[in-house]
């Protein structure tokens, strides 16, 4: 059984998704259109008249231009027979009682991050039907729908706009109580029986209330009088403490609901300042949200700066040992005295590296989250240190003692700048001060490392290496295979450009 709607709707009669009062909704097919999914809500003339459905539509149909998303989309309606037909965008999770209901049944709960969510999105559609001057006079579960965009985001959107006027109509509309949906009424409406632009407020509080704990605060209608009569009396008492969030999240609910669900409408905030008090969440969320993304960059800045030390500090130690092989073997064509002092600048070196990457830890990772910080705590600074410390210990041309990894403490980068300045000296005392510069080099370097705990000693200590490897020890090394595996590797380690750039990256963050 299928019907055609303006000749383009098809709706599937036998596909029923849900029932209203009033109401039956169905699948619907766009013939022109197959991809887009839709829905055709069948209204009989009997129960609400022509007039009161063509002013639905007209009412959801005033809206469209406005291309909020969370106010149902409307296509098209046309009377068949004895029912009106208002095609619909289909929204495939269904109402928001369905969700209330299954999340019950699961003995799940909302977390305050999703009903803040709710609140964001159906006071953004609801703000804009206050600025059109349309109440909707019958907000409650049903009548809120669910739907996924195409990220995957859930979207509420406001629908069953069979009960909404305009402003200027209201005066007409004297029996439309009768059409609302009583647990959700607001107390002028329950007891005195006046609509006030403020009654949706109300019942839209009743339903944050109701994703807090799954239920209202009363469950039949008989307990709603008393519930009201103590609320003319007293603020509305609750306690969300077992809400999943942050003190944040949970005291701006806090405040809306007590807002919202409260007896006197003058007393009520109205649609303006809930739509200024979400708005301002919203953007204080996307900061902080932004905040957190920046960290994240951080963490892999940090990450890749700390891998790249580590690999160089590797490749000092690989280094040091072929460099010593290849000495050993006199393939080298140099003095003891150059291999030595080498020798100990590579060992200065490696232990530079290491010192950059614990101090580059140090100085960067306050920057990150808790979390983050706890990551490189046990996985990278814990190894490293204990890596840095055995390899120290096992060195033998290394006679200085790394019991204690404290950088304050720690003068060994000194001790070795001036380890380096006596050899220079003895090795000049021969050899006519042939190293002269980097004699010059290693006492400017020991005013730096005097200061350690920053990894620009690094690249002080960079400029050395280079110095003494080019002016000295590349020209000596013979060109095969095995020496030009040592030169390139020896160029690899001096290559810290790459370094440096992700460093000026982070600090640039
Ligand atoms: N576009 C839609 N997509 C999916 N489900 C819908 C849609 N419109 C309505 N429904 C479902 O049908 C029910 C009744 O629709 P509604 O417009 O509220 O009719 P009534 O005025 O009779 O209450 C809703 O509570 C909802 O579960
Ligand atoms: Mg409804």
């Amino acid at each position: 059984m299928s019907i055609t709607v303006k000749k383009r709707y098809e709706v599937d009669g036998y596909q029923i998704i849900n029932r209203g009062n009033y109401s039956y909704v169905f699948h619907c097919k766009d013939k022109e259109n197959q991809e887009l999914k839709l829905a055709a809500k069948k209204i009989s003339l009997a129960s609400m008249g022509i007039n009161k459905s063509l002013q639905e539509y007209e009412i959801l149909d005033s809206l469209q231009v406005f291309l909020n998303p969370h106010i149902v989309k409307c296509y098209d309606i046309e009377q068949i027979g004895d029912d009106v037909f208002i095609i619909l965008e289909l929204c495939e999770l269904g109402d928001l009682s369905k969700k209330i209901y299954e999340m019950r049944q699961k003995n799940q709960r909302f977390t305050a991050e999703q009903i803040l969510d709710f609140i964001i999105q159906v006071v953004d559609g609801a703000f804009l039907l206050y600025k059109k001057k349309i109440f909707h006079r019958d907000i409650k579960p049903q009548n809120i729908l669910l739907t996924m965009d195409s990220n995957n985001n859930l979207i509420y959107k406001i629908c069953d706009f069979g009960s909404a006027r305009f402003v200027q109509d209201m005066g007409q509309a004297q029996n439309f109580t009768k059409y609302l949906t009583p647990l959700y009424q607001s107390p002028e409406i329950s007891i005195q029986q006046i609509f006030s632009p403020k009654s949706d407020i109300f019942s839209f509080g009743l339903i944050i209330y109701e994703l807090c704990f799954l239920k209202l605060p009363y469950i039949t209608k008989e307990e709603q009088q008393p519930f009201f009569n103590q609320l003319k009396d007293e603020k509305f008492q609750f306690d969300l403490s077992t809400i999943e969030g942050s003190n944040e999240q949970i005291n701006l609910i806090k405040l809306i609901i007590e807002q919202t669900i409260v007896y006197k409408q003058e007393n009520r905030i109205n649609w303006e300042d809930l739509y200024a008090i979400t708005t301002d969440f919203k953007q204080y969320s996307q900061t902080i949200y932004e905040q957190q993304n920046a960290e994240n960059f951080c963490y892999t800045i940090a990450k890749q700066h700390v891998n790249l030390l580590m690999k160089k500090s590797q490749l000092v130690n690989v280094l040091m040992l072929e460099f010593q092989n290849c000495f050993q073997l006199n393939i080298l064509d140099i003095s003891l005295n150059i291999f030595k002092l080498a020798f100990t600048t590579l060992a200065c070196c490696k232990h530079l590296l290491c010192m950059s990457i614990i101090s580059f830890m140090e100085g960067n990772y306050k920057n990150l989250s808790s979390n983050l910080k706890k990551i490189i705590k046990e996985e990278r600074f814990q190894e490293l240190s204990g890596i840095y410390k055995q390899k120290f210990k096992q060195d033998p041309d290394i006679k200085f003692n790394f019991d204690d990894i404290n950088i304050k403490k720690f003068n060994y980068a000194l001790d070795m700048a001036h380890f380096q300045i006596n050899w220079i000296n003895d090795i000049n005392k021969n050899y006519q001060n042939q190293f002269k510069d980097l004699h010059d080099h290693f006492i400017q370097f020991a005013a730096f490392a005097k200061n350690i705990g920053s990894s620009s000693n690094y690249e002080d200590y960079i400029y050395l290496w280079n110095d003494l490897f080019q002016t000295q020890i590349e020209p000596k090394i013979p060109q095969n295979n095995q020496q030009g595996n040592l030169n390139m590797q020896i160029q690899e380690l001096f290559n810290y450009k790459q370094i440096f750039s992700f460093k000026q990256k982070f600090q640039h963050k």
